[in-house]
């Protein structure tokens, strides 16, 4: 079912003591009732603090106030891979989603389609919900190729898939020239390429898989333009990095939807 979701994506930021107040105060603020129940709040800290987010996601009364994320998993199932966290160390752990295919990763790590697609595959055997992103550089679309590249983002990473595993993913567009830039994709450029991939999506796996997916807008997305950008037809929520190392500013985003 396409849900309204906003993620926070804390990225390589906070020391322990830093990490443990920022969960604190979002449990606490959640927990007070800030959150609409509507909307699915994810928070995806470092690897190291995955234990302690698990426990701030609850409350006293065990109620589940936020999902748990990581930020990337390791392509292969298991082994001699140093350094790296497979996706059933994740789901063992109660670990929900996992943030593949980040536009970081793909240029500091040389992460490929082909990677993403065998991240996807590893997450999904073990029941873990994966948010995988895809997006152009001011480059590809100064050149008019954004299109094409993210079509094939798509292809190349997410349709090699049977329909009943695809409908557990999670797309994320994420222009790489708006992601830590304070330079937001306007409203109409973010409901054209998520309408655009909703389509891209229709051809392969139908109308009703393409209407039920959610789509997420990641980039420069903060507490003043949220409200805009989640009010398009096919922005289903966001995929927030800067804005989401603040209580304050992640819950105003979060309660952004109209
Ligand atoms: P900013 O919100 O800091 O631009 O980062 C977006 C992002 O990359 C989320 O994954």
């Amino acid at each position: 079912m396409r849900k309204k979701i906003v993620a926070g994506n804390w990225k390589m930021n906070k020391v322990f003591q830093d990490a443990e107040e920022l969960l604190y105060d979002l449990s606490e603020q959640i927990e007070d009732g800030q959150k609409s129940s509507k909307v699915e709040v994810i928070v995806c800290p470092p690897c190291l603090y995955m234990e302690m987010a698990l426990d701030l996601s609850r409350n006293e009364e065990d109620e589940r106030l936020f999902g748990v994320g990581a930020q990337d998993v390791s392509e292969h199932a298991q082994g001699a891979y140093t350094g790296e966290i497979s996706a059933d160390m994740l789901s063992s752990m109660g670990v929900e989603y996992c943030i593949v295919g980040h536009s970081e990763r793909r240029k500091y790590f040389g992460e490929t389609d082909e990677q993403v697609a065998r991240k996807v595959e590893r997450l999904l055997e073990e029941d873990v919900t994966p948010i995988v992103c895809v997006g152009e550089s001011l480059e590809d679309r100064e050149a008019g190729r954004h299109f094409d590249l993210i079509r094939s983002q798509v292809e190349k990473g997410l349709f090699g898939f049977k329909q009943l595993d695809f409908v557990k993913i999670i797309i994320a567009y994420e222009p790489i020239w708006a992601i830590g830039t304070g330079k937001t994709a306007t409203p109409e450029q973010a409901q054209e390429v998520h309408a655009f991939i909703r389509k891209v999506v229709e051809e392969k796996y139908g109308k009703e898989v393409a209407r039920n997916l959610s789509i997420l807008y990641g980039g420069s997305c903060n507490a003043k333009n949220a409200a805009e950008l989640f009010a398009q037809d096919d922005v289903d929520g966001g995929l927030i990095g800067g804005a989401s190392l603040k209580a304050e500013d992640f819950v105003t985003i979060i309660n952004s939807f109209k």
